[in-house]
Parts: C-alpha cells; sequence; structure tokens
C-alpha cells in the first residue's frame, strides 16, 4: 500500500497522469457531461487507472461503461469488439465491466500493434495529414503514429486490472488481413466498437464484423466527427445497406447507433 501511494504521488507532483486526467478526461468532456456524473467512485477509480492508456475523454469511456453495463444487465448476447486498440484502456473499460457481471463475455481486440498505416486520398485534412506523416498512398505499412504494442495492453489488463487472460483474444494484424479471416471465430457481437481513424480502416471493419453484431447490439464509432475519411466510410456503409440507423453523439466526434 506505502509504495502504490508512494509511486501514485510521484505521478501527481510530475504532474503526468493528473494533467492527462484533468485535460483530456475532463476538459474536453465537460461540455457534455453534466457535473453532477463525474460524482461516480466506480468510474472515477477505473477511469484514473486507465487514462494513460487511452486516447478517450470521460464522455467516451463513460458510454462505453454505460452501454457494457446496458449490454450484461439485458443479457444480450454476443461478444465485445474494438478495432483499433492503442494501448488498451477503453478496452480496459469493457472488460472490467464484463468481468464484473461474470458473464464469461469474450473481449476480442484487434491491432496492428505498430500504429497507424497509410491514410488514402480519402482521408480529407489537416489532421489526418499529420497522422498520416504525409503518407496518403493507402499502403498497409507503419507511418510511426499512434504505436502501441500488444505487451502495453496485456500489462493493463492482467497485471494491472487483473482480469481474466481467458476471457481476452488479442489479435495482431492489419485489419484488412485478420478481420475476414476472424469474423467466424467471433461470432455473435453485442457491441463493436470501430477506432481506427482512417476511411479504409473503418470501412473495413464494417464490411467484415457489422454482420456478426446481434439485434439490440451496438456500433460505436470512435472518429465520426473528427475524421472526415471515418465520417465519409459509416455514412457509404449505412446508406448502400439502406440501414435505419440513427446515430447518438456521445460527443464532438464519437456516436454509437443500435442495430434494429
Ligand atoms: C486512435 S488509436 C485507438 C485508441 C484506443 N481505442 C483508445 O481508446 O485509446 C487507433 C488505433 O488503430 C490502429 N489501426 C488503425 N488502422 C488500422 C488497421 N488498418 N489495421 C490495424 N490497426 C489499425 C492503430 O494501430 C491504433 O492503435
Amino acid at each position: 500500500m506505502r509504495v502504490f501511494m508512494q509511486s501514485e504521488l510521484r505521478r501527481l507532483v510530475t504532474g503526468s497522469k493528473i494533467h492527462r486526467f484533468l485535460s483530456l478526461m475532463i476538459l474536453d468532456s465537460w461540455k457534455y457531461v453534466p457535473l453532477r456524473k463525474y460524482l461516480n467512485f466506480r468510474k472515477l477509480s477505473l477511469f484514473w487507472k486507465v487514462c494513460l492508456h487511452a486516447q478517450q475523454n470521460w464522455a467516451s469511456l463513460s458510454s462505453v461503461y454505460d452501454l457494457t453495463t446496458f449490454v450484461e444487465n439485458s443479457r444480450l448476447p454476443g461478444a465485445l469488439v474494438e478495432c483499433g486498440v492503442w494501448r488498451g484502456g477503453c478496452a480496459a473499460v469493457m472488460a472490467t465491466v464484463a468481468a464484473k457481471a461474470r458473464s464469461n463475455r469474450k473481449l476480442w481486440l484487434f491491432d496492428s500493434f505498430e500504429g497507424m498505416p497509410e491514410a488514402t486520398q480519402e482521408d480529407l485534412g489537416e489532421d489526418a495529414k499529420w497522422l498520416s506523416n504525409n503518407r496518403m498512398s493507402g499502403r498497409l505499412a507503419p507511418v510511426g503514429r499512434n504505436v502501441a504494442s500488444i505487451n502495453e495492453v496485456r500489462s493493463l489488463l492482467f497485471n494491472e486490472l487483473h482480469l481474466e487472460t481467458s476471457s481476452v483474444m488479442i489479435v495482431k494484424g492489419w485489419f484488412q488481413n485478420t478481420l475476414p479471416e476472424y469474423q467466424r471465430h467471433i461470432g455473435p457481437v453485442a457491441i463493436l466498437r470501430i477506432d481506427g481513424d482512417w476511411y479504409e480502416s473503418t470501412r473495413v471493419c464494417l464490411e467484415n464484423l457489422y454482420d456478426n453484431v446481434v439485434a439490440g447490439g451496438f456500433i460505436i464509432i470512435d472518429d465520426y466527427g473528427f475524421f472526415p475519411g471515418c465520417r465519409k466510410a459509416v455514412d457509404e456503409f449505412v446508406e448502400r445497406r439502406a440501414l435505419k440507423a440513427r446515430l447518438t453523439a456521445i460527443d464532438y466526434s464519437r456516436v454509437y447507433f443500435r442495430k434494429c
């Protein structure tokens, strides 16, 4: 306990963790979350633990927490899936809620664990230019941004949060190569969370995994408002399939919809 307190204090003093927590988790979110909603001890303690591992604000993590809780309480069948995991913070929230429910629900995590591939011409805007390091020819080659290792994810899930290794499947590789193969191993899906930033990364997730989502299941799109390419991939998919997708905004970028 003393060692834990000391190491937490050191982090506080150096400022990195508390700075990230306040800036990303709270300041980035205050417009979308009423103040009283931050006074939730379970969420506070969990989000504090994962905040250095997630590119997410309170609104986003809280929505993932609530949707997973809903899925557990209503006993909706199917796995939890995240495509685009980075250091695993958001996945850790889903896994923690599922573990508390003791539902034996599987969590599937897909990522290159080499960071972003090149963008394409569909990925418009200055942010996409920066995130792709100006490499926009669509090759499945790492551009050196958003890089995290599979061991960082394992360490968070299994060493820090003590989650069951048997309920979590982590698949390393480009979505374009892994998803067509794993689609049949995953089976029904209760929550499909897509966080791959690019047009092609989003498109390939929807094309391969949307049909696995059960009726009443949720599809969460992290970058709908932030990256025009991601938005285009979602809008085209919804139109092509003539889906009645009512998008619910989580914050300035993230949305989710429920499969009918
Ligand atoms: C924004 S980060 C994910 C953030 C994470 N969900 C979180 O909550 O912090 C985007 C991730 O998508 C992955 N990614 C993007 N396109 C990919 C592709 N085509 N195949 C595999 N991984 C991809 C990157 O490696 C990166 O880890």
